[in-house]
């Protein structure tokens, strides 16, 4: 099992949308069995609340599932428990490092780092540009990248047939 983990500023907007919609692409190519994803934020303002309400539009439109999903905060466990630890900015990746401290195993990524040539090198917060649809381009294709990429690193396999 290879295990990733999707990370912003509070877990309501971006890292839930991450993790849906790579869950999604996840369970489009049979691979679900062989990933946990999950997601949670760096801040501790939005604990216990579903993904907000442009998140949620997003994802519906998608026919994308987020039943169950509730914003939590990162805890020190996840450094050990995840192989992966996914950032949608660089400041997730700086207070990732700051709650986790230097000797975490995992490995830490802003996402868009997945897409050759991207435009940008953060995905825009939706809570402050109230742009969702454009937050979820850039997650589509970032999803899409990072399956091929664990794929191709032999991170995660295909069933054998
Ligand atoms: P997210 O967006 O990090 O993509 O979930 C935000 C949500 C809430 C806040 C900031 C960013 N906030 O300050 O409450």
């Amino acid at each position: 099992m290879y295990r990733v983990l999707f990370v912003c500023l509070g877990n309501i907007c971006r890292s839930p949308m991450a993790e849906a919609v790579f869950r999604n692409r996840a369970e489009k190519a049979g691979l679900a069995g062989s990933i946990e994803i999950d997601s949670c934020g760096t801040g501790d303002w939005h604990m216990g609340k579903p993904p907000h309400e442009g998140t949620r539009r997003i994802l519906d439109g998608q026919g994308i599932s987020y039943e169950g999903m509730l914003a939590r905060r990162i805890r020190a466990e996840d450094g050990e428990r995840f192989d992966l630890l996914v950032a949608m900015d660089e400041s997730n990746v700086a207070a990732i490092r700051e709650a986790l401290g230097s000797d975490t195993k995992a490995e830490v990524v802003r996402f868009l780092s997945f897409v050759p040539g991207a435009r940008l090198t953060d995905v825009p917060d939706p809570y402050y540009t109230g742009d969702f649809e454009e937050t979820y381009e850039l997650i589509s294709e970032a999803s899409d990248r990072l399956l091929a990429h664990l794929l191709e690193a032999g991170k995660i396999k295909t069933a054998a047939i």
